[in-house]
């Protein structure tokens, strides 16, 4: 979906929402949180918990995913009245617990001393019977809106998921809560990194998370001034990487700072994973790009490179005040969408309003950075590498001039592209 989709298509998508389901009356809702944490957890839960309260439901949070629908532990489910959610809405994590590793449809059972994937999902449906709930919201990824769609198949009478991603990469939605604080932690970082790298003439390289969409390592990376940034989106050429390294050198700007994405790949190469995927886990682990970046571009420049992998540093702490509010807004919205209609589906911002997208818009597949977008022409323009284009016509005037005499006119035989550079 288009990031400035007309009004128009917003309604017609909201009307077209799957209808699931008869419309009744709804009196009693649970909550639950599933996927990797993200920060605005907590400040939906307490907007869905405090508007169905104030239209007189009764909340229940479920622990861990949905865990708390299978295992049967007393304290798995529950209330969550109003001192349940008192103050938490600027705190990280979530106080229900999540898990990446709760699919229902490929749960862990043990059977004859070892555990093997197993489908509990009718375990679930029969749970949320017995304890009388009408509509299930659900605080997730794309896995997660997945699962509650097929929930629905085997019998939960309604669900209204809500967008959870550090990454930023959910189908159907302008934005994801938790995006902004991750961003704002990795800018953080940058900005303290610029410090030691400068300080000891050095390349940083940074890895920072985004599975398969580049989103947090490009508006990061512009916003902490990063000299490249590698993106999953475009696959990258070591040796514009390092050229641009080297115009940094040449400029005497003595340091330079590459963000990457975990999910980044060299053109011609696959992403580079440090665990796989098990039976029960949600995704194999990426890692160890920053890594072997920073030993290649030391061994093709010759300069000092270090590498430094920010990871769940990115999804923890309090959320900014843009997730707080996005977090709160999506949240109530899905309690009025319950409240007001007998439609199933995802809430997602688009076009500045939050409106209701059917499942199927959202799963199957993940919303990557538009390589044409503004955001990356922005990068290209302040002389970003994204280690795939020629950093322009620098060099050339380097190699016609040295490195005394920039500000001269490229010589007439060199091509005449835009200088891109841009000194941080
Ligand atoms: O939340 C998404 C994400 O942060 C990815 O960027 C990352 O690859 C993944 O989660 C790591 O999750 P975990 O370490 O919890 O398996």
């Amino acid at each position: 979906m288009k990031e400035d989709a007309p009004k128009q298509e917003l309604h017609d998508n909201a009307r077209q929402a799957v209808a699931y389901g008869s419309p009744n009356m709804i009196r009693r809702i649970a909550i639950n949180t599933g996927g990797g944490d993200a920060p605005g957890l907590n400040a939906v839960i307490r907007s869905v918990a405090l508007s169905a309260l104030n239209r007189g439901w009764q909340v229940v949070g479920i622990r861990r995913g949905y865990e708390g629908l299978i295992d049967g532990e007393p304290d798995s489910v529950i209330p969550l009245d109003r001192d349940a959610v008192r103050g938490i809405a600027h705190l990280g994590g979530t106080i229900l617990g999540t898990t990446n590793r709760g699919d229902p449809f490929q749960y862990p059972v043990e059977k004859d001393g070892r555990r093997v994937p197993t489908d509990v999902s009718a375990r679930i449906v029969q749970r949320f019977r017995e304890l009388q709930l009408d509509a299930l919201v659900a605080l997730g990824g794309d896995g997660s809106m997945s699962i509650a769609r097929r929930l629905m198949e085997r019998g939960l009478p309604r669900v209204v998921g809500v967008p959870k991603t550090i990454d930023n990469d959910l189908r159907g939605t302008n934005v994801t809560f938790g995006f902004a604080t991750a961003v704002a932690t990795t800018t953080d970082a940058l900005d303290k990194l610029h410090t030691t790298a400068q300080a000891h003439c050095r390349v940083m390289v940074v890895e920072v998370m985004g599975r398969h969409a580049g989103w947090i390592a490009l508006h990061s990376g512009i916003a902490g001034g990063a000299d490249v940034i590698l993106i999953p989106e475009i696959p990258y050429h070591l040796d514009r990487v390092c050229e641009k390294i080297r115009e940094r050198y040449l400029r005497r700007s003595d340091f330079a700072i590459v963000v990457v994405s975990e999910g980044a790949k060299v053109a011609g190469g696959e992403a580079l994973y440090k665990l796989d995927k098990d039976d029960f886990k949600e995704h194999a682990v990426l890692g160890g790009i920053g890594d072997r970046l920073a030993r290649e571009i030391e061994a093709a420049t010759g300069r000092e490179a270090r590498a430094v992998v920010l990871g769940h540093l990115q999804r923890g702490g309090s959320p900014v005040s843009f997730d707080r509010l996005l977090a709160q807004r999506m949240g109530c919205a899905a309690v009025r969408f319950l409240a007001q209609s007998d439609r199933s589906g995802m809430v997602a911002q688009v076009g500045g309003e939050i409106i209701l997208i059917p499942f199927e818009e959202v799963v199957g597949g993940i919303r990557g950075v538009d390589v044409h977008s503004d955001t990356i022409e922005t990068g290209r323009d302040l002389g970003i590498s994204f280690g795939d284009e020629p950093i322009g016509t620098f060099l050339n005037r380097v190699a016609a001039h040295g490195v005394a005499d920039l500000t001269r006119e490229p010589p007439a035989t060199a091509p005449a592209a835009a200088d891109a550079s841009g000194v941080s």
